[in-house]
């Protein structure tokens, strides 16, 4: 967990680092976010939207142990939940929004900053 990766510019945050993405990057990705309307199902701070309320917030998702109640909360494992949800928990509402996995590592990168 004490791994020197991911460092945010402007980070001003005390606590543990957010859990690494390697090859990630956290401010593209909140850029991806706005592109695909996330905020339209999710409270996402930092990103332009309606911030919706049919997902759960993400206000503090880079402190959460699970992804829609049961997955763990890995890198690798939101990588592949923001591709294709339902591939992993089949019947979850979130749909697959053809998000690329190197789009979905940069989304993961930003998630994680939010604590
Ligand atoms: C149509 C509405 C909708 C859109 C658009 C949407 N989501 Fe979701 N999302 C959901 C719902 C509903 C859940 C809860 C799924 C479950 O528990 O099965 C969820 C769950 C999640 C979770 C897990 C949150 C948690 O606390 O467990 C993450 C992370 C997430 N979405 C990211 C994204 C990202 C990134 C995008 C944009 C690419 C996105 N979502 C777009 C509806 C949406």
């Amino acid at each position: 967990m004490a791994l020197p990766l991911a460092l945010l510019a402007g980070c001003g945050d005390d606590g543990p680092m957010p859990i690494p993405v390697p090859g990630g990057h956290a401010g593209a990705g909140r850029a991806l976010l706005e592109r695909y309307h996330c905020a339209a199902c999710h409270s996402i701070p930092g990103v332009e939207g309606q911030q919706g309320r049919i997902g759960p917030a993400l206000d503090t998702f880079g402190r959460a142990s699970y992804i829609a109640g049961h997955l763990p909360n890995s890198p690798d494992v939101l990588q592949r939940w923001i591709v294709d949800p339902p591939a992993i928990k089949p019947g979850t509402p979130m749909p697959a929004m053809g998000v690329s996995p190197a789009d979905a590592r940069d989304m993961a990168a930003y998630l994680y900053t939010l604590r």
